[in-house]
């Protein structure tokens, strides 16, 4: 048992006595986490913070799997959900705070006419997938990204255990920014796609008129263009990557960005197909939930009162210039790349002979987290997070890059590591 992570340890231990994974989430789960060098269980957050049980702090660039878009305990966020608690968790009758959500996201995004509330960014998906298919009267559906646990897309991934082969054959994946994966599906199976979902940008950006282009397609195909902005949502603009690269979906989702870090999550677009919800059945009993409502709408205006997303994008481009910059200087360019948008950076660690990406990522987070900074691969960032913040993530990465040469150079990855290297296993993205 490692000094510095014991409690988590032990309440690991003790978790999966009970608990499948240790925890309800794989993204945070120990699949992610090398056993002996990292925490398993945090205790608070408090802005750009939080603490584990061990009571280490950490700068946290997880935030949430970013869900956490203005900061941990953001006193607006929690002013709003203090006065509703007075009122109410969830009543008999749907609640205004429902009309007013619904009429803040159509004023901000784009493509919003009508506007559904569900809980996890999977429910958003697969509502836009059900109306979708209800709307064409076609089963099959075009997939690009992650787009969450449900059968019709996790039926498309390595973690396909339990979904149906009749499922399973109705949902195709195609690839981002080659337009032509996807003509070639549409045009395999013609009058039968539904629709044509996809992270609008993940990884790398849309090149010129990619966006355009997949539009165009699931038009000329008759299939309802689904942009998922789960992520990108509240986060790459106020009204999403749609604003933001000016292409207009039929219907959009939305759930991390939504409020900040309380579980709501929308389907919003086109009248005409958000109408058939009427008939379509997308119902929960937690569906107009009052907190995390009342937690939307106070995000959604902070983020149309103050600057949110121009500081997400500047302090983001900190580190996508710093983090570039210290690969150059520490020569780890085959080792490590950075990328993404500056509100949604990505450090990809790469395979380098002999050792595999996994085990040279493994060496990143033990050293990250020994030296107090949550990162697991994605700089999630928050309107909370601070210049020093930057500082510190760069100053961090200024002194783990030359491990890495030196693992790679020496063959002195195994001398280094202080634990078993993390699984080859699936990868969302
Ligand atoms: C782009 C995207 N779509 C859908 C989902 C699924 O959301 P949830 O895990 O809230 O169901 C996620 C979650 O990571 C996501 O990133």
């Amino acid at each position: 048992m490692s000094e510095r992570y014991r409690k988590s340890e032990q309440l690991l231990e003790r978790a999966l006595r009970t608990i499948p994974l240790g925890s309800q989430t794989f993204s945070k789960s120990r699949t992610q986490y090398p056993h002996g060098v990292s925490p398993f269980f945090l205790a608070r957050g408090e802005g750009s913070r939080v603490w584990d049980v061990d009571g280490n702090e950490y700068i946290d660039f997880v935030n949430s799997l970013a869900a956490v878009t203005l900061g941990y305990n953001d006193p607006d966020v929690n002013a709003a959900v203090a006065a509703q608690l007075r009122d109410g968790v969830i009543l008999s009758l749907p609640h205004p705070l429902e009309v007013e959500v619904a009429e803040q996201i159509v004023a901000m995004v784009p493509c919003a006419e009508m506007v559904r509330f569900g809980k996890n960014g999977s429910d958003a998906t697969s509502g836009a997938i059900r109306v979708a298919r209800a709307y064409t009267g076609r089963d099959r559906v075009a997939v690009c990204g992650y787009h969450g646990w449900q059968d019709w897309f996790i039926g498309t991934t390595a973690r396909n255990l339990g979904v149906p082969a009749a499922v399973r054959d109705l949902s195709h994946p195609f690839t981002y920014n080659d337009a032509q994966s996807l003509r070639a599906l549409l045009e395999r199976h013609p009058g039968e796609f539904a629709a044509v979902i996809l992270e609008p940008m993940n990884i790398v950006p849309p090149a010129p008129g990619f966006l355009e282009t997949v539009q165009a397609l699931a038009r000329e195909h008759g299939a309802v263009l689904v942009f998922d902005e789960t992520i990108t949502g509240f986060r790459f603009a106020n009204g999403g990557a749609q604003e933001r690269f000016g292409v207009t979906p039929d219907l959009a989702t939305f759930g991390k960005g939504l409020a900040n870090g309380y579980p709501v999550s929308a389907v919003a677009g086109r009248a005409d197909i958000m109408k058939l919800m009427e008939e379509v059945f997308f119902s929960f009993t937690f569906g107009g939930e009052m907190l995390s409502l009342a937690a939307s709408l106070a995000t959604l205006r902070k983020l149309t009162r103050e600057p949110v997303i121009e500081t997400l994008r500047r302090r983001g481009q900190r580190i996508l210039d710093g983090v570039g910059e210290l690969i150059a200087r520490h020569r780890v360019g085959d080792i490590a790349e950075i990328c993404g948008d500056p509100v949604w950076t990505f450090l990809k660690i790469k395979p380098a002979t002999p050792y595999s990406d996994w085990e040279l990522k493994t060496l990143v987070l033990q050293e990250v987290f020994a030296r107090g900074i949550l990162m697991i691969g994605t700089h999630n960032l928050s309107y909370a997070h601070s210049d020093a913040d930057i500082d510190r993530l760069l100053a961090v990465y200024d002194e783990v890059f030359p491990l890495l040469r030196r693992a790679v150079d020496r063959r002195e990855l195994p001398a280094l590591l202080r634990c078993a290297p993390l699984e080859p296993l699936f990868k969302v993205r």
